[in-house]
């Protein structure tokens, strides 16, 4: 008997751990985000980044995504916020430190430090890589989205 509920046990989180992994896999693709954000799928195509998924823009690390995550499909779900209508809120600061790890690594550092040295220039004119370049997302495309929220 005892011996019964082990498998069954076993059996069930081998099940839970395999849609988990699935699950994980799905949620990390740029379909599953641009299924809630089309016009920040449409405005990053154009944009300087095609070849840069999502998330490695906006990756806050593996806990914050998945809970901030589940949070976003409740808030959709349960009909609090529609994505594709309502303001969302922008952090810029947050995806700076991604922006970094790709453009201002030791690698990047070694082949071309004047453009490391003027940067820490630039960035005390601007706190953010984005008040001067718009890489992630062409700007025009989104504010296409802005008129739209706002008629
Ligand atoms: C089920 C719909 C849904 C999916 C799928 C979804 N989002 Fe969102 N997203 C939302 C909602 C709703 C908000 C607004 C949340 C708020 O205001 O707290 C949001 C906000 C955001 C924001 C701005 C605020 C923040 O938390 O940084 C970013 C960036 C974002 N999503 C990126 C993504 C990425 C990247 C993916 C794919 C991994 C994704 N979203 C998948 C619904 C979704
Ligand atoms: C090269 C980096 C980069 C890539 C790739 C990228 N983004 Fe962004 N995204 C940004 C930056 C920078 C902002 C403005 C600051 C912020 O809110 O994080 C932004 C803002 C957002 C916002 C927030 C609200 C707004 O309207 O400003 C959402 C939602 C979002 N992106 C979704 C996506 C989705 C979905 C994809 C993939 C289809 C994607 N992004 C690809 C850099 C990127
Ligand atoms: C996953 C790595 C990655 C991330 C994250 C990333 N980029 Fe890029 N970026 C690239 C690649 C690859 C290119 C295209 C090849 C190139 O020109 O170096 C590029 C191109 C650019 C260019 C154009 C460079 C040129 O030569 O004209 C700018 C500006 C830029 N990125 C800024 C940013 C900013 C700002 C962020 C954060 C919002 C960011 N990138 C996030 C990889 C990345
Ligand atoms: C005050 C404005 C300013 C800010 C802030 C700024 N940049 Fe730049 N960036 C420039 C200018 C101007 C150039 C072109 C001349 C140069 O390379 O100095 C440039 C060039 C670049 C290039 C292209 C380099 C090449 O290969 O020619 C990349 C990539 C880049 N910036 C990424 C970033 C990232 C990532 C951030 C945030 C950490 C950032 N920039 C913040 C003004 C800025």
């Amino acid at each position: 008997m005892n011996k019964l509920w082990i498998i069954v046990i076993a059996g069930l989180l081998a099940l839970f751990a395999v849609g988990g992994v699935a699950g994980h896999k799905m949620t990390k693709t740029d379909a599953f985000c641009s299924s809630c954000h089309a016009y920040h799928k449409a405005s990053w195509d154009h944009g300087m980044h095609p070849e840069v998924g999502c998330l490695d823009c906006h990756t806050g690390g593996f806990w914050r995504d998945k809970t901030q995550g589940a949070r976003k499909v409740w808030l959709v779900f349960t009909g609090q916020m529609d994505p594709h209508h309502d303001q969302l809120a922008s952090y810029p600061d947050k995806t700076m430190a991604n922006c970094i790890g790709c453009h201002m690594n030791e690698e990047v550092a070694t082949v071309a430090p004047y453009y490391i040295e003027r940067h820490s220039e630039y960035l005390q004119a601007a706190p953010h890589c984005i008040g001067c370049h718009e890489p992630g997302h062409v700007k025009s495309i989104l504010s296409e989205r802005n008129v739209a929220v706002r008629q």
